[in-house]
């Protein structure tokens, strides 16, 4: 049996349903802790773990403010228009060592709380050690997607590098039904009139059948990646790479 704990350094309450196994997949609705150990860094990290089913980007190349175009206009709208009162609640998904969570809770967000999701342990493990010689480990905190079920509904969330499949492409690895279910995924995560970020897609989020979930709310002009999009049946695009990378919730799929 799982035990109950509360999680005392999350001050939203975590209502987290683990996925026990040994248990035939079943769920159980627990209050769990997030862990955080200690590491430093801030290096470009080039490592890659082996791909397996339900996964997606294999690299977890990331790096500190990879992305400041695209952090600093989620500032911007946070703070013109903001969905709630106070520091926002944000989720890093595919969030590798923690560079793009402790940028996010250092530079752009000081006060936020911030959860990032990765499926790798050993870089779920340099993540919190990171958070930690960061001295954000109370606010930062970072579980396996594969292991823990997230009940939660986050203000915003960054989803960069991770729906894709890149270098070396394979439709078969990557089909156009494994983007859309992650889209899936972080649409039931939002909060109504969410903010999303994506940058480094394989496939354009407007192809789904989430696409009326979502509205454009910015642009970035340098556009939103390097990774070459595909059509559904997974051949290259002649656009070449994703230019909408900023997105709202609409009223439609709460
Ligand atoms: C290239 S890194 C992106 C890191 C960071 N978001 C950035 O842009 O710098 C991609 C990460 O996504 C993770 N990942 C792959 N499939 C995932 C899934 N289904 N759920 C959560 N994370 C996943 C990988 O383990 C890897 O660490």
């Amino acid at each position: 049996m799982l035990s109950t704990i509360f999680l005392a350094n999350l001050r939203i309450n975590s209502l987290i349903k683990v996925f026990n196994e040994s248990m035939g997949g079943i769920s159980q609705s627990v209050r769990t802790n997030v862990p955080a150990i200690a590491s430093t860094g801030t290096s470009l990290i080039a490592s890659t773990t082996a791909k397996r089913a339900g996964d997606f980007q294999y690299s977890h190349v990331t790096a500190m403010d990879r992305y400041p175009e695209l952090y600093g206009l989620a500032h911007d709208l946070w703070a013109k228009h903001p969905i709630a009162i106070g520091p926002p609640y944000l989720l890093s998904y595919g969030a590798s060592t923690g560079r793009e969570a402790v940028t996010l809770a250092t530079k752009y967000f000081n006060h936020s709380m911030i959860l990032g999701i990765d499926i790798d342990e050993p870089t779920l493990t340099a993540a919190r050690d990171f958070a930690q010689k960061n001295f954000v480990s109370e606010r930062v905190h970072f579980i396996n997607g594969k292991k823990v079920h997230v009940d939660e509904k986050f203000h915003m969330i960054f989803a960069n590098s991770v729906l894709c499949y890149h270098p070396n492409f394979n439709v078969k690895r990557f089909p156009f039904e494994a983007f859309t279910r992650g889209v899936g995924q972080l649409t039931r995560l939002l909060k109504p009139r969410g903010y999303l970020f994506v940058y480094n897609p394989s496939y354009r989020l407007w192809d789904t059948n989430f696409s009326k979930c979502w509205e454009r709310a910015g642009s970035l002009p340098g556009g939103c990646g390097f990774v070459p999009l595909h059509d559904t049946a997974g051949k290259p695009l002649p656009e070449g790479w994703s230019t909408d990378c900023v997105f709202q919730k609409t009223n439609t799929c709460e």
